[in-house]
């Protein structure tokens, strides 16, 4: 090849070089894209009853957008890549546990009761209630061993199977799927094993809580072979939920304290490093800002103001990321 036809060829190279790496950058832009837009994270969520409300305050805290006002099968975020399947809280479980839902929130009572296969990410604190077994209110009861021979009525039959043979206790098991309470007043059964909130629906129909079985709450469950895009999702989502969670019960305090004072009052002071202390026109006074947990916070203001603390100022603390 000569001198002239190798700088030819070699200019053109190069000319199909560059269009090749504009093409790849092109499809790299693309596939950036790609990933940005249409990878979503989706989330179960119980479509009416005490977990909906719920889980959708928790979103909103969140800042995440979701339209409940139309409220079909699958709808999209607006600002978050995550989109909410409304299901009936039994179908939760099992839509994890197979990975039509990435994760789900649902009842720990449910959970449990379904024995699915997923993982619990995380225990979300709210919709908390008990899992009961509660008799006619006048009957003499000494003990778990009046439940044998006796018809119970549940919509839980896998948890009260399990602890009927962990008590010995053999009894029938009437599995019914709603209004579980009214059995006992119509004959149906002798006792009822149900959700406990408030105790109101076992008042109202004259029913007495004699054993609690379970503890519950509402819990996050994940799928367990979420991709590495969806836990990158999910961990954004947990890091908002954490920063919402920690804010919670927490008051920003803000008052005016004596400058003879202030290492006294600095003392009782938590804060999460150190208050905040601001000097102010008069010379002798300064202002001091905290962060004060909601369970000590009378406490605590009691013996501010006994230490010459004027002007507490409290205010809600929306997130707090630590
Ligand atoms: C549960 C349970 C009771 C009620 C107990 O029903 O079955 O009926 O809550 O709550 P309380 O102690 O505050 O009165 P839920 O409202 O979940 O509806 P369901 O019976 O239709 O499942
Ligand atoms: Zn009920």
């Amino acid at each position: 090849m000569k001198n002239e036809e190798f700088a030819a060829a070699h200019e053109k190279f190069s000319i199909l070089n560059s269009q090749l790496s504009i093409i790849i950058c092109t499809f790299a832009a693309e596939i950036q894209d790609y990933i940005d837009l249409n990878v979503m994270l989706r989330i179960a969520v119980q479509s009416k009853g005490r977990l909906f409300e719920d889980t959708m305050n928790l979103l909103a805290e969140a800042d995440i957008k979701v339209s409940a006002s139309k409220r079909t099968l699958l709808v999209q975020s607006s600002n978050f890549p995550l989109e909410v399947l409304y299901l009936r809280d039994d179908d939760i479980p099992q839509s994890v546990a197979s990975g039509v839902a990435d994760i789900g929130v649902v009842g720990e009572n449910e959970f449990v009761e379904k024995g699915e296969d997923a993982d619990i990410i995380s225990r979300l604190g709210f919709s908390r209630c008990r899992l009961s077994l509660a008799i006619p209110k006048e009957v003499d009861y000494q003990g778990v061993g009046w439940f044998q021979g006796k018809k119970i009525a549940t919509s839980y039959p896998n948890i009260l199977r399990d602890y009927l043979s962990k008590n010995g206790i053999q009894a029938e098991i009437h599995v019914i799927t709603g209004s579980v309470e009214i059995s006992p007043g119509i004959g149906l059964a002798d006792a009822i094993f149900d959700i406990v909130s408030s105790g109101s629906t076992l008042v109202s129909n004259n029913l007495r809580e004699v054993e609690v079985v379970m503890q519950s709450e509402a819990l996050l469950i994940g799928y367990k072979q979420l991709s590495e895009d969806k836990r990158q999702i999910l961990e954004q989502m947990l890091f908002r939920f954490k920063a919402v969670k920690d804010a919670e019960d927490k008051k920003y305090v803000r008052m005016n304290a004596p400058k003879a004072r202030l290492q006294d009052i600095i003392s009782v002071l938590p804060g999460l490093k150190s208050p905040t202390i601001i000097p102010l026109a008069d010379d002798e006074w300064c202002s001091v800002h905290t962060v004060l947990d909601q369970k000590q916070f009378w406490e605590i203001i009691g013996r501010l103001k006994e230490m010459g603390a004027q002007g507490i100022l409290v205010t809600p603390i929306e997130k707090m990321i630590l």
